[in-house]
């Protein structure tokens, strides 16, 4: 489908109605949970995706000192966008305690405690830095946020086929479906943004190529972020995954063709860690047993 404007890719958006609806979440068989036991190494990235999930009001936040997040029509999708994540977040964790996995009471309060002081630091410094660009950021950011969306959505559709529990797929389904309504709003903003001009294209190639990290990398813990990315992505398959669907269709965006970035840190990563990090993989399977938001 074709947009003129961000304003016609915003009534779009606004007419997706939600999945993950109250009576939907009521609805899922949570008792039936515990019939199928799930792989203890899938526990640690489902925590990892719902910390990374509840962020998001730390990353709206950080939106809205930036051009874009002033800009009416994404800081109106931003405000949904930002409601839907959380849940995402909130219904993976109820997941987690009705496998068995309690959590404190206060873990969202514990989980943006614990993002690190160098991402602070790092975020205030590139918001305020976003703020001289302008209007030109805008689609930088989008760009950006449709590689976001467009991998975390991958990540979902591996552990939903890894896991393979029967509740947690239809979670995921739900989650899926409300990823992929992101993933069309940044995608058409950003195609219509790039559209615009060369120097555009150019700023947000050159953002993505330096500092596109998977998702929650830099606000969490690095070696959660490799241990999910690991067990997700490892092998051909994997790779082959995110390459088809992600850094492949990147590429299609203005000024993204012969992009290789996306597939190349998450090889990366894999690789890194198959030869270093057997100790992480103890260790975080360890502390899901202290219920630990590390
Ligand atoms: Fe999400
Ligand atoms: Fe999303």
């Amino acid at each position: 489908m074709a947009f003129e404007t961000s304003k016609d890719v915003l009534d779009w958006y606004e007419k997706q109605d939600r999945t993950l609806t109250r009576e939907f979440i009521d609805g899922l068989p949570w008792r039936s949970v515990k019939d199928t036991p799930i792989d203890e190494k899938f526990v640690p990235v489902l925590l990892y995706m719902r910390d990374v999930e509840v962020l998001t009001d730390m990353y709206h936040r950080e939106m809205r000192r930036t051009p874009t997040g002033r800009d009416p029509v994404i800081a109106k999708f931003m405000e949904r966008w930002g409601i839907e994540e959380i849940t995402h977040g909130q219904v993976i964790n109820c997941f987690l305690n009705e496998a068995g996995y309690e959590t404190p009471d206060d873990w969202q309060k514990q989980t943006h405690k614990n993002v690190t002081a160098a991402y602070r630091a790092n975020t205030y410094l590139l918001t305020s830095l976003t703020n001289l660009l302008g209007s030109r950021f805008t689609a930088t950011h989008m760009a950006f946020g449709a590689i976001h969306e467009m991998s975390t959505a991958q990540a979902y559709r591996r552990m939903k086929e890894l896991a393979n529990h029967p509740v947690l797929s239809q979670i995921l389904d739900g989650i899926i479906r409300e990823e992929a309504a992101h993933t069309h709003f940044y995608w058409s903003v950003a195609k219509l943004e790039l559209k615009k001009s060369e120097t555009a294209q150019k700023i947000a190639r050159k953002v993505v190529e330096t500092f596109w990290r998977p998702v929650g990398q830099g606000s969490l813990a690095k070696k959660r972020t490799e241990y999910s990315i690991a067990t997700l992505f490892s092998g051909d398959d994997g790779i082959d995954q995110i390459d088809r669907t992600v850094t492949q269709r990147a590429r299609q965006l203005p000024g993204f063709d012969d992009l290789t970035k996306v597939t190349s840190r998450i090889a990366g990563i894999c690789r890194n860690f198959r030869s270093h990090n057997a100790v992480t993989a103890v260790y975080l399977l360890l502390s899901i047993n202290f219920y630990a938001v590390f």
